[in-house]
């Protein structure tokens, strides 16, 4: 059965993220999904501004090895830290009290609400996580 919210969120996301193919929620016990999708929406322009000219194959400045660490391409994220992204970008943003690592240029240029943003994905990425709604994520 299509849900009616499932259909909205479809929208908003074929809309706001054309190029990226969204997690598919199914029922409310996927609402993690959701709220992750929805952060996405806030957090993906800001992963662009800063992240897609090294991390986005056939950019410009990007190289396998750093694809191979960190893959914006297509959702979900890809690299060798897909399993802990939400951590690993809390990690390189300086979330976490450490100095930041990344953009590798300009490490710290992510602030205000633009990290904020990033920062809440993050959150819902790993709340979904738990709850077992990345089936397509290959845990280590
Ligand atoms: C100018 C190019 C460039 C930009 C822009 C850039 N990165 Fe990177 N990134 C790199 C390079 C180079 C490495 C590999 C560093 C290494 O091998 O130690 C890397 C590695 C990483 C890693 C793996 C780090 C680790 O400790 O293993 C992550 C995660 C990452 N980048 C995220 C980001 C995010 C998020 C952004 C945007 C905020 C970003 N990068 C912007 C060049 C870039």
């Amino acid at each position: 059965m299509i849900r009616p919210r499932a259909i909205a969120l479809g929208l908003v996301l074929w809309s706001a993220t054309p190029s990226v193919a969204a997690p598919t929620p199914s029922g409310t016990k996927n609402d993690p999904l959701v709220a992750e999708t929805q952060a996405w929406v806030a957090a993906r322009p800001v992963l662009e501004k800063y992240c897609a000219r090294c991390h986005t194959q056939g950019a410009k400045s990007a190289t396998k090895r750093k694809l191979a660490h960190f893959d914006m391409t297509s959702y979900p994220l890809g690299g060798h830290h897909a399993a802990t992204i939400g951590a690993t970008l809390r990690d390189v943003l300086g979330v976490t009290g450490k100095r930041p690592r990344m953009p590798a240029d300009r490490p710290g240029i992510v602030a205000g609400n633009e990290l904020a943003a990033i920062e809440a994905w993050a959150h819902a990425w790993d709340a979904a996580d738990k709850a077992g709604l990345h089936p397509s994520v290959v845990h280590h």
